[in-house]
């Protein structure tokens, strides 16, 4: 092929200083390739929706994107509590510091077309003109950019409960990328990332997956039929989105990202990087300042009570608030741990309860907290082992 080329040029009497060089389309640049890095550790199980946002922030990072468009119009389709908020999220955190950098419109809000007035403000003259501040104004859509990343991100909400009014400013934007405001103002979307998601479909994926909405447990799906039932998933998540959206509206969205149903792998990951988060709501938190450290039987009973494979990931996410986060919270309020202190949890008695156990050190003196998690991480297992024995007494 180069050869070809080479003749073609040729022909044109290009003065050439170099041999033909084959180009690799395919290749990252290293901004992006540590953003797609960062969002895969935050997303779990959902390398298509990863991939995507990764190359949309490639055609950013190269400045192609159209001016008359917004710089990517994306749909998530699939159930919930699979993470298609949390994808938006997360990508605004790596890119622009914060997770609720995205302007966030809830279409369940704007059911009725009166309440479109929130979104773009009345027009001069009408009642309340003044009080109302437009939530898709420029200045709100501008708010989170960066000196190096001015981009936005913009996320439509179960979009299958939009009000029709709602429907037409949505159409338009995707379309021009622009909107105007109430009092006649323009906004522009040319360097948003649009996301809109919907749950559309997601009781048929079920079905496929579980044989119905009423399961509990996971039907574990072999790597030989996985690939199908993902197929099958993704037509049931299509068709269910066609028939409810109008062609135009399809014809607008630059790619159809549908999420897979989490399974209870996934779910463990996500356990850990839940508990994470629980560590740096501690460490960041104004108050006391301590460790954590679990015992594998407490994640697995976090784990098994947040298993319910309706709702992924939500579920989980309510058994660590309920078995963890509140009995914690307690613990603090009453001032039974304190700065510095490590707290051990762990299960008794195949009971559905945790149990901690607090011991003191000097962690603040001895450095930051992040510092001394290694070393506590090392007499964690000792302490465990020795605080299981206490609890198995009890029990006996
Ligand atoms: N694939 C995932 N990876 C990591 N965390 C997830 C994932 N899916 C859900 N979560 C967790 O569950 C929460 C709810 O998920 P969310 O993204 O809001 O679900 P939905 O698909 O309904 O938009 C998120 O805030 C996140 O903490
Ligand atoms: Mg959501």
């Amino acid at each position: 092929m180069i050869a070809t080329l080479d003749s073609q040029f040729n022909t044109l009497q290009v003065p050439f200083t170099s041999p033909a060089v084959l180009l690799d389309p395919e290749r990252k640049n290293l901004r992006v390739e540590h953003f797609e890095q960062m969002l895969s550790k935050l997303i779990v199980g959902q390398e298509r929706a990863v991939r995507s946002m990764s190359d949309l922030y490639q055609v950013f990072v190269a400045g192609m994107n159209q001016l008359d468009r917004p710089l990517g119009t994306l749909l998530f389709l699939g159930p919930t509590g699979s993470g298609k908020t949390r994808t938006v999220e997360a990508a605004a955190k790596i890119l622009l510091g914060e997770s609720n950098a995205v302007l966030k419109i809830d279409c369940a809000e704007f059911q009725h077309s009166h309440e479109i007035s929130k979104l773009i403000g009345s027009p001069p003259g009408y009642l309340g003109h003044r009080e109302t501040h437009p939530l898709l104004s420029q200045e709100n859509l501008d708010r989170y950019q960066t000196e190096d990343t001015k981009l936005s991100f913009v996320l439509f909400d179960e979009i299958e409960k939009a009000s029709d009014a709602l429907w037409q400013l949505l159409l338009g934007i995707l379309d021009k990328a622009t909107l105007m405001l109430g009092d006649n103002q323009h906004v522009d979307f040319s360097r948003s990332v649009i996301v809109m998601t919907s749950n559309l479909g997601a009781r048929e994926m079920s079905e496929l997956i579980f044989g119905g909405i009423g399961f509990t447990s996971a039907h574990v799906a072999t790597h030989t039929d996985l690939t199908e039932v993902e197929q099958n998933i993704y037509h049931a998540a299509m068709d269910a989105a066609r028939r409810k959206f109008s062609p135009e509206f399809m014809n607008r969205i630059d790619k159809v990202v549908v999420f897979r149903p989490l399974k209870e792998y996934h779910l463990q990951r996500i356990l850990d990087l839940e508990l994470k988060a629980v560590q740096d709501r501690i460490t960041s938190s104004a108050g006391t300042k301590f460790l954590l450290r679990y015992s594998d039987t407490a994640k697995q009973m976090l784990l098994r009570e947040g298993l319910d494979f309706r709702y992924g990931a939500r579920h989980l996410k309510r058994s660590i608030e309920r078995f963890l986060v509140y009995p914690l919270s307690n613990l603090i309020a009453t001032e039974q741990v304190q700065a510095g202190d490590v707290v051990y949890v762990d299960t008794a008695c195949e009971s559905r309860k945790l149990v901690f156990v607090k011991r003191s050190a000097d962690l603040l003196s001895a450095g930051t907290l992040e510092q001394s998690s290694a070393r506590a991480a090392l007499r964690s297992k000792r302490a465990i082992d020795r605080m299981t024995v206490v609890a198995d007494k009890k029990c006996a």
